[in-house]
């Protein structure tokens, strides 16, 4: 018997097909990652706290697309190195770590002089850091200049649940 020439065509194209979406499928897909989530475990040391915390103010934080790092002369927002051992004096009878929050969650309340108010309330959307991303950029931050106190159990009076630290 003769097979007509279309049967012959049409089969050829649907094995074609077939052997294509087979190796298709062989091939990986390109992965696509949702953007980074920071995972910080309960047992996090400070270290890790800064190391978490300067990633996060490489990325999702944004600080370092105003703030830079030693850099001097005529700046549009301040330079943070040294901000470790300067948020100790920035505002008499407060501390460093009260500094540090405060001028996380509440950027306008103290506005460093020769500066324009304009940092954004990193807790808020579309930053939305957590207070505990918000320890962490604390740590980076006091280690900028002094070493870093903080822990993931340190409590300041920005704190969902904080007490004023003294
Ligand atoms: C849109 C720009 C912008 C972004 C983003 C930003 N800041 Fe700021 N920041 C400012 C400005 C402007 C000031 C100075 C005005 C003031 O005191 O509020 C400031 C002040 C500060 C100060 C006080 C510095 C000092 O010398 O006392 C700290 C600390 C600080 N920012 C940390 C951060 C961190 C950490 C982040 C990221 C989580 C961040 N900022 C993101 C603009 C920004």
């Amino acid at each position: 018997m003769k097979i007509p020439a279309e049967i012959k065509i049409v089969a050829l194209v649907v094995g074609t097909c077939l052997f294509y979406s087979y190796v298709g499928h062989l091939v990986p897909q390109k992965e696509v990652l949702p953007p980074t989530e920071v995972i910080i475990s309960a047992d996090v040391t400070t270290d890790e706290m800064i190391a978490i915390g300067e990633e996060i103010a490489q990325g999702k934080g944004l600080c370092l697309t105003c703030h830079t790092l030693g850099e001097s002369g005529s700046l549009r927002f301040p330079d943070l190195s040294g901000i470790g051992s300067l948020c100790t004096t920035r505002i008499p009878g407060k501390s460093g770590l009260e500094y540090l929050a405060q001028s996380l969650y509440e950027p306008d309340s103290y506005i460093v002089p020769g500066f324009n108010p304009g940092m954004p309330a990193i807790v808020r959307p579309p930053i939305g850091l957590t207070d505990d991303e918000i320890l962490c950029v604390i740590a980076w931050l006091q280690s900028l200049g002094d070493e870093a106190t903080v822990t993931l159990e340190t409590r300041h009076s920005f704190n969902s649940d904080g007490v004023e630290a003294d």
